[in-house]
């Protein structure tokens, strides 16, 4: 890995020793604030549960976040508006479990931070205290600003979200690119300085155009991580499931499938309905 200036020599070099396993150190949220400083990219995943969290962890992911997302990926809703702050404590622990590098990051699902910076405070604490995680995240600008200071102030480290909210879809109306007028835009820059105040140690960016993104990622000192917000942001972020290709419908062009596993789980069940209808397994050799 030749670099003109060595940068690329040493952040190839700092990655591969932060993916061996005997030398990965556990992410704090300031490794994070370091790596934006350092110039080094911030990769970051969602998870739900113990195996796949495991998976990505040692594949060597900053951040895994067992995101609201868990309504429509795990639970089946359509929205992550039914979320409830009892599902992701128990979605956290099973990630909890099975990671050991990984910085983790839950959601705190709509209407469990809303209704006061108190509320918001213990439930975060809930998620720290009870389920074992690393830090919370929350959406929104302005009106979450009291309960972030709140949080942050207390010793819980808070990953802020603007842009697409998904919690705000019913005032939204669907789920197009945000931030693209003026007066979002405007209102986006002013949120991302705020939260940078209030204690947020990272922004997530999510669908909106890649020159806002970079503007906020050079107004704030925090890390930005995008989702379908372009390549100047300091990390990137999707959702697990989506990036191996488990669903055939959902195919938004920020989604890059590394994988179709789709195509594979269904071909190696097919063959375990052929085999088991034909009395092809068990054999001999895999029985007692
Ligand atoms: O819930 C989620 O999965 C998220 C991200 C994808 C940013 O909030």
């Amino acid at each position: 890995m030749k670099g003109a200036d060595g940068y690329l020599c040493q952040s190839y070099f700092l990655f591969a020793m932060s993916v061996t396993p005997t030398t990965r150190k556990r992410v704090t949220t300031r490794r994070l604030i370091e790596m934006k400083a350092s110039g080094m990219p911030i990769a970051c995943l969602t998870a739900y549960d113990a195996i796949s969290a495991s998976l990505l962890d040692a594949a060597g992911v900053d951040v895994l976040l067992v995101g609201d997302s868990v309504g429509n990926v795990v639970q089946g809703y359509d929205t992550t508006i039914p979320v409830t702050l009892e599902h992701m404590i128990y979605h956290t622990q099973a990630v909890v479990r099975s990671v050991e590098h990984a910085l983790i990051v839950t959601d705190m699902p709509f209407m469990t931070y809303q209704v006061s910076p108190q509320e918001a405070f213990r439930n975060a604490g809930r998620l720290m205290k009870e389920a074992g995680s690393g830090a919370v995240k929350l959406e929104g600008g302005q009106r979450v600003l009291e309960a972030v200071r709140l949080m942050t102030e207390n010793g819980i480290p808070v990953m802020a979200h603007l842009g697409l909210t998904p919690q705000s879809i019913h005032q939204f109306g669907s789920y197009k690119e945000r931030g693209v007028d003026e007066e979002e835009a405007d209102a986006i820059k002013r949120d991302a300085v705020a939260l940078q105040q209030a204690g947020a140690f990272a922004i997530v960016l999510e669908k909106i155009p890649s020159a806002l993104a970079a503007e906020v990622t050079k107004l704030v000192d925090v890390p930005t991580i995008g989702i379908g917000a372009g390549p100047s942001c300091d990390g990137q972020i999707l959702v697990w499931t989506d990036m191996v290709g488990m669903s055939t419908e959902f195919r938004p062009r920020f989604v890059r499938r590394y994988a179709e596993l789709h195509s594979v789980i269904t071909d190696a069940v097919r063959s375990y309905v052929a085999d088991v209808k034909g009395r092809a397994f068990p054999t001999q050799e895999e029985s007692y």
